[in-house]
């Protein structure tokens, strides 16, 4: 794992989002992996600034976005869908037909999960994943005790997520109780993986997923074992790292080679 701690929130998202950029030059065909939620908000309207400066274009690539909530229909205004349009799919070049979430109305979301699983396989697998990080350790919808090896299929909220996202929600009750989300074996067939994740309230999550046992209690934990994995943090997130100095000392502001 590389271990990034930059000085402030502001900085560990250019940084996120540079990653993006760096790989869409190397590799403009590249096969995205998409996150939602709040961490990548501003990560999406940087990749927009890099796009309207002429500087990123992802009209070769691919997306694949980690999960949607069962039960919401593409166009629900709270559906992952119409998030990915409003935060980024609408003000890039994607070209049509080009970006993938799973259904979430679809009538049988177990054959949509496998259907979306073979989709992922069939178009070579995941180049850059970008992913956040649940206060509970999971990546994607993987709750805690979520197969190490999982696949894309249907997981039941814990009770703390469906918590902390009913704020995009008129009513805590709505928030929905299932979600079809990529598996951690799906995460890790990924080339390379850029997790991004700030502020004290992922400091306990950051811990257990760098420096504490390889458990599915911490589904992120499993990133231990991925052979091109950059973890992102702010000063918060990074608060309870007991080799924190170490990380400093190989990358000073969290700089390394990609800039
Ligand atoms: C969303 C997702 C989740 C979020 C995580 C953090 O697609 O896969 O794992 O990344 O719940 O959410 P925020 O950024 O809202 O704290």
């Amino acid at each position: 794992m590389k271990v990034l701690i930059h000085a402030t929130p502001e900085l560990a998202i250019a940084r996120a989002a540079d990653q993006i950029v760096a790989r869409l030059d190397a590799l403009p065909g590249t096969v995205l992996g998409l996150a939602t939620g709040g961490t990548m908000e501003a990560v999406y309207a940087r990749l927009i600034e890099h796009h309207r400066r002429g500087e990123v274009s992802f009209a070769q690539s691919r997306s694949f976005n980690l999960d949607e909530y069962v039960g919401l229909p593409p166009d629900h205004p709270r559906s992952y869908w119409r998030y990915m349009r409003g935060h980024l799919f609408d003000h890039v070049d994607f070209a049509e037909g080009a970006t993938h979430l799973p259904r979430g109305d679809a009538a049988d979301p177990e054959a949509e999960a496998a259907a979306y699983e073979k989709a992922i396989a069939a178009a070579g697998d995941i180049g850059l994943q970008l992913l956040g990080l649940g206060a509970n350790g999971h990546i994607g919808f993987n709750e805690p005790t979520s197969s190490l090896s999982s696949l894309t299929r249907i997981k039941t909220l814990t009770r703390s997520t469906r918590e902390a996202n009913a704020r995009y929600f008129d009513n805590p009750d709505d928030v929905p109780r299932l979600a079809i989300t990529m598996g951690i074996g799906t995460i890790m067939r990924a080339d390379e993986v850029v997790l991004l994740a700030y502020g004290d309230s992922k400091a306990e999550a950051a811990a257990a997923m760098i420096e504490g046992p390889l458990s599915a209690a911490c589904p992120a934990s499993a990133l231990q074992m991925h052979r091109k994995a950059t973890i992102v943090l702010d000063q918060a997130a990074a608060s309870r790292l007991k080799l924190r100095d170490y990380y400093e000392e190989v990358h000073p502001g969290g700089r390394d080679d990609l800039v």
